[in-house]
């Protein structure tokens, strides 16, 4: 989002204070923010709090300067109203441009993305259908309401969706979606296998890597399928498989992996596991168990083996030298190993940071600078959109 124009527009809602948090967030992705509030909106929330956060003026009035809704409306890459009143909706659907707002919004060919919030009768109110029957019907994106508690204690539909939500959507539009049509399977996570109902064998990996390239890929316009053993959130596009163990993984994996486009093996499977799993907890008065381990589904072998072949990018987490790496990237059948040495504080398991040095299989690699999981996510999604070949399973 750096340096990308966005005009948050804040209409006269209770969830008016959420938008801060929004504002904040989108500056923090990098985002060149301005805010435009209807007088309303001004009973929930002060402008000088959007001013302060921005550090800059906040449109309030329109009969201010020469002609600030039609410079706001052409300056924007993207607008968002969050909160959207009922009112201020209804205003966008039938071009009644009234106030700085909706003016603004009018005065603009930048992507619309409304956050409707309302009580839920409000919601459900037939004048409230029709008007977002219009906005649908003009291809503005519409994120949430949810269903939760709303102002007043009551609980029910039309709670804004949270700030997140709107910035993953918004990300997504500014994208240019690049993975639209495609369809991405991702695998997150480690793996374990029990040694009695208790105790597992398993590995230190968070999935902060997979869920951050799942969500990535689905920020780019994918059809995202995300095989995971973490429980770290996903973004709702996601579709999500949770699995245990390496078993679980490789018959998930490639069961959703057939038709796929793109599937990154991001997730850390165990080699071994144990030939049998005890029934009851084992207990140290018994003295230690021998216990006999045997080979594990190889998911990513059965990936490289499907017909036709979906485009496979493949880590490698390794301690010390890259060699071994660069053997698998030549021996393995991905398209991309990405390899990380997890030895080096920072770098791969349970950090938000990594640093990948990307192999090919003709023996060519390339180092990618030291940045957070997401920088890493985007960036491998972008050379994905690039290198996948337009129709699915053509490669
Ligand atoms: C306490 C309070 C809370 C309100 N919350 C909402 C709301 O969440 N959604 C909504 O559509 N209207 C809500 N309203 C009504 C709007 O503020 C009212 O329709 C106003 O005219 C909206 O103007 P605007 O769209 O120009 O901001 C609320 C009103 C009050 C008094």
């Amino acid at each position: 989002m750096d340096g990308r124009r966005i005009v948050l527009g804040v209409s006269g809602g209770v969830a008016a204070y959420k938008s801060v948090y929004l504002a904040r967030r989108l500056l923090e992705k990098g985002a060149d923010v301005r805010v435009v509030m209807t007088a309303s909106a001004g009973e929930f929330i002060g402008a000088q709090t959007f001013a302060a956060i921005t550090k800059q003026p906040v449109l309030v009035d329109l009969f201010v300067g020469i002609s600030p809704h039609t410079e706001l409306g052409q300056w924007a890459e993207l607008i968002i109203v969050a909160p959207a009143t009922a009112h201020s909706l209804a205003k966008i659907a039938y071009g009644i441009s009234g106030d700085a707002l909706a003016s603004t919004v009018l005065a603009s060919r930048a992507p619309l993305l409304l956050a409707p919030a309302m009580h839920t009768e409000m919601w459900e109110h037939p004048g409230t259908t029709n008007t977002m029957e219009a906005l649908r019907a003009a291809q503005h994106t519409i994120v949430g309401p949810d269903s939760g508690e709303l102002a007043g204690g009551d609980v029910g539909y039309g709670r804004m969706a949270e700030p997140d939500e709107i910035v993953f959507a918004a990300e997504s539009i500014l994208s240019g979606q690049p993975l639209a049509g495609k369809r991405i399977v991702v695998t997150a996570g480690g793996t374990r296998e029990p040694i009695d109902p208790v105790r597992y064998i398993g590995n230190r990996s968070s999935g902060k890597m997979g869920h951050a390239i799942a969500t990535s890929a689905a920020r780019f316009g994918a059809s995202v399928t995300l095989v995971t053993t973490s429980h770290l959130s996903t973004p709702t596009p996601i579709d999500r498989v949770q699995v245990e163990t390496a078993a679980e993984m490789a018959e998930a994996t490639w069961r959703v992996a057939v038709g796929a486009d793109c599937v990154v093996l991001a997730a850390a499977v165990a080699d071994f596991r144990p030939v049998t799993v005890a029934d009851h907890k084992m207990r140290r008065m018994d003295g230690a168990p021998d216990i006999e381990l045997t080979e594990t589904s190889n998911v990513l072998a059965g990936v490289v083996a499907m017909q036709p072949k979906p485009y496979v990018v493949g880590f490698a987490a390794q301690t010390g030298s890259l060699n071994d790496a660069k053997r698998k990237a030549t021996e393995y059948g991905t398209d991309i190993l990405l390899a990380n040495d997890v030895s080096i504080p920072g770098r791969g398991f349970g950090t938000d940071t990594n640093e990948i040095t990307l192999m090919r299989p003709d023996g060519t690699t390339e180092e990618w600078p030291f940045g957070s999981k997401d920088e890493i996510a985007d960036r491998l999604m972008r050379l994905v959109s690039d290198e996948l070949p337009d129709r699915p399973g053509s490669n």
